[in-house]
């Protein structure tokens, strides 16, 4: 099944359409699960590249999750992709997005600059892994960062894109406490 085909059923059974976006193996009951090509095409996963308008009608979906993926996407593919989870969005509902938070990472370094050169990998992810993207992990150039956000700077961004509130939360999700977590409203 296709993404627009699993949501095409949801409305026709009027059930509650929420999108994790950029799931990874990491599959949510009640969830629609949605990744691009590296782990898209498995059972229960849907494969759509994020940064694409959505196979999705206007004013149907009740919620969006999307956990460590936003500093995946290059800048400026975030005000179309944040104006497409805009249009999707019922009126009302919210997005909450979880990432390794930039400014966090870098208080970090600068209260030790010991940090920036340890072997240490739990010190790594909390910051020049944490910052770039831990090729280590990934072995792959691709899963590199593209940019990093601050709670500040990623308010802005949807605020900028039309959202009407947006809400600084504890994440719940957190891979490290270098994590953050915001959620805006439509
Ligand atoms: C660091 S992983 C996080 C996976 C999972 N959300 C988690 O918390 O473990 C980032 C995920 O975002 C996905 N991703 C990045 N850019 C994407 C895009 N343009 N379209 C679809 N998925 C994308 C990658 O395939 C990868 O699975």
């Amino acid at each position: 099944m296709t993404l627009q085909e699993i949501v095409d059923d949801y409305l026709l059974h009027n059930k509650k359409i929420r999108l994790h976006l950029g799931c990874g193996p990491n599959i949510l009951l009640d969830w629609i699960n949605v990744e691009g090509e590296l782990y898209g095409n498995q059972e229960s996963i849907y494969t759509h590249n994020l940064i694409e308008e959505y196979p999705v009608p206007a004013n149907t979906v009740d919620e969006i999750l999307s956990v460590h993926v936003i500093e995946h996407i290059t800048p400026e593919k975030v005000p179309f992709m944040f104006s497409e989870w805009l249009r999707i969005l019922k009126p009302g509902k919210s997005v909450a997005v979880e990432w390794p938070d930039l400014l966090k990472m870098c208080r970090y370094i600068v209260d030790d600059p010991s940090r920036i050169y340890s072997d240490n990998r739990k010190i790594q992810k909390r910051s020049v892994a944490g910052i770039f993207g831990n090729i280590g992990k990934h072995k792959s150039i691709e899963m590199l960062h593209k940019w990093g956000y601050s709670e500040e700077s990623m308010c802005k961004l949807f605020l900028q894109a039309g959202f009407s509130k947006v809400e600084i939360q504890t994440p719940v999700f957190p891979k490290t406490e270098m994590d953050s977590r915001v959620v805006a409203y439509k």
